[in-house]
């Protein structure tokens, strides 16, 4: 990496020179973020990772479609992820992959450390207390045609195993209930017409000035020349029906959660 470049990055956040004095040299791979209770390093650390890590991981922290780089927002969500083992990674990188290691001081690594802490994506803590097994069978009926769970099911919605790890419990009933109020990315939906006079709806898989590749209702993945549509939106409703409490009951819902959460215990 290009040191000049990255000490110029760096200067230009003065407030930061300060934490960086005051640490650089001192603290070697401590277990604890010596950071953690400055909020100036979460900031300094997402102007590194802008700079430094988001060609291959996304602004956000959240990944790109092009590149086969994790969601560093879900990092936490895993047993056995602990700050010292994220500072780590990111000082030895991951070896047999693209992930490269970084010898920043250890100040912008703990750095690095708290901005991911300040992007994470909390989970559903509780014990949800339904019926597993009828859980299972509801999820097969209303479900399973759109959701894959440990590689079986559809793929029109987003894979759901491991999904009360990575959403909170309240969050989970809006998403069933209210599928539209937040869409998941990589679902956006999309609506238009073909050349062929043939009306398409789907969600939106990747797309650049040129074209439009999209899962389709049927769940086949097509390419489309956008010249060619027309009729086109985006801002569509979710193609996740609404499952209101007369179709799905609280105790339902709450059945089929409990059986999304027992199957990451497998
Ligand atoms: C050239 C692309 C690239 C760059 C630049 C890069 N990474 Fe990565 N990173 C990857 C890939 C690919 C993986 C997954 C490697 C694997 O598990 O096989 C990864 C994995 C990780 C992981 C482990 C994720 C997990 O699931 O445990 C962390 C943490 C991480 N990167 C942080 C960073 C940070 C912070 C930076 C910037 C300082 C950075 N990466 C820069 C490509 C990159
Ligand atoms: C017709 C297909 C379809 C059916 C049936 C369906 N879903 Fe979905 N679901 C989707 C799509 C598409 C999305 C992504 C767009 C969005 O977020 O609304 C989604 C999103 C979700 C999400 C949000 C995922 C995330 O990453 O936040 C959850 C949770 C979910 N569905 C649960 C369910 C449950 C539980 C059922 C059964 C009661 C169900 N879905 C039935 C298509 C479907």
């Amino acid at each position: 990496m290009n040191r000049s470049r990255h000490f110029a990055i760096y200067q230009s956040i003065p407030v930061l020179a300060l934490v960086w004095l005051a640490s650089a040299g001192s603290a070697y791979a401590q277990a604890v973020n010596p950071l953690q209770s400055d909020p100036r390093a979460a900031l300094a650390g997402g102007t590194i990772f802008r700079a430094q890590c988001a060609t291959c991981h996304g602004a956000d922290a959240k990944g790109l479609e092009t590149i086969d780089a994790p969601d560093l927002t879900l990092i936490w969500t895993r047993s056995g992820s602990t700050e010292e083992s994220v500072f780590r990674t990111i000082r030895e990188g991951i070896a047999g992959s693209i992930m490269p290691p970084h010898g920043f001081p250890d100040a912008e690594v703990w750095m690095l450390v708290s901005y991911l802490r300040s992007v994470a994506v909390e989970g559903t803590t509780d014990r949800i207390a339904g019926n597993t097994e009828r859980g299972a069978g509801l999820f097969n009926d209303n479900c399973s045609r759109c959701h894959r769970v440990d590689g079986t099911g559809g793929s029109l919605g987003p894979d759901l195993s491991n999904i009360t790890r990575r959403r909170p419990l309240d969050a989970l009933f809006v998403s069933v209930r209210n599928p539209s109020a937040s869409i998941a990315r990589r679902y956006k939906p999309v609506a238009f017409l073909t050349a062929e006079n043939e009306r398409v709806q789907g969600t939106i898989k990747s797309e650049d000035a040129f074209s439009l590749q999209v899962m389709d209702s049927n769940q086949i993945l097509r390419g489309f020349t956008k010249t060619e549509l027309t009729d086109l939106t985006r801002d569509g409703q979710s193609l996740m029906p609404a499952f209101e409490v007369n179709m799905l009951s609280e105790s339902e819902l709450n059945d089929i959660l409990t059986y999304l959460q027992s199957n990451h215990d497998r």
